[in-house]
């Protein structure tokens, strides 16, 4: 038995986080969304009205803030932050932050001790390139991004938030554009990693492909839960 680590990094609204929440179900083993920290932060900037450039706040912040997830909810040193996290506001500011090198370094190392804990699925935008270089499976979620958009549009009815579609394209657009550009760590296709083009797939195909790509090469019984 091993701890195995499955990388699903790609773009907004492909549907790396629920495959990547449903995969880690069937495999009985850990799901850990990365995004869900940067975001953490970013909401905890903005309701402390820290600014981009305060650096040390903001690394200060990183450093004590520890995420569980229970079901569908995330909780920020357990408090329940699931609808803050989604809002637009965070969504707008939080490529911003994810450029700032000395952040990402102390949410890196957060990240790659989950390996400790056992196997794990995690989604991100550098989790096959930097964070887990190593990963046994390596996916990059690609889709059209008005399919994206519409799908990012019906997660945010979920929450409550009611945007308008233009809008959404707009805001995943410059985030892709931030997240694909900047110096450190930008989101980008790992050399090993299979590409899924998800823009006509439904969860459970995806679910599906990447779980039976994995079993092609490891048993279910040698993966440490
Ligand atoms: O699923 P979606 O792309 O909307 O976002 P997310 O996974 O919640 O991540 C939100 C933002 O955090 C991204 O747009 C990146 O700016 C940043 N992020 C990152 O830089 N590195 C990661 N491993 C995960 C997220």
């Amino acid at each position: 038995m091993r701890n195995i680590v499955v990388a699903i990094d790609g773009p907004a609204g492909t549907g790396k986080s629920i495959t990547g929440k449903l995969l880690a179900d069937k495999l009985g083993i850990q799901y850990i969304d990365s995004g869900a920290y940067y975001r953490a932060v970013t909401y905890l900037t903005i309701i402390n009205n820290i600014k981009l450039n305060e650096i040390n706040k903001i690394n200060d912040i990183a450093k004590s803030c520890n995420l569980s997830w229970e079901d569908e909810n995330i909780f920020m040193n357990n408090v329940n932050v699931t609808k803050e996290m989604r809002s637009l506001e965070v969504s707008n500011r939080v490529s911003s932050l994810a450029k700032i090198k000395s952040l990402r370094e102390i949410i890196t190392e957060k990240l790659r001790k989950y390996k400790e804990y056992g196997s794990l699925v995690m989604d991100g935008k550098d989790i096959g390139t930097v964070v887990f270089p190593d990963a046994d499976f390596k996916f990059f979620f690609t889709s059209d991004i008005n399919v994206r958009a519409a799908r990012r549009q019906q997660d945010l009815s979920e929450y409550g938030y009611q945007i308008q579609i233009d809008k959404i394209i707009n805001e995943i657009a410059r985030r892709d554009e931030m997240d694909m550009t900047r110096e450190e760590s930008p989101l980008q296709i790992a050399p090993n990693a299979i590409k899924v083009d998800t823009t006509y797939m439904i969860i459970e195909e995806q679910v599906d492909f990447v779980y039976k790509t994995i079993l092609q090469s490891i048993s279910l019984e040698e993966i440490n839960k």
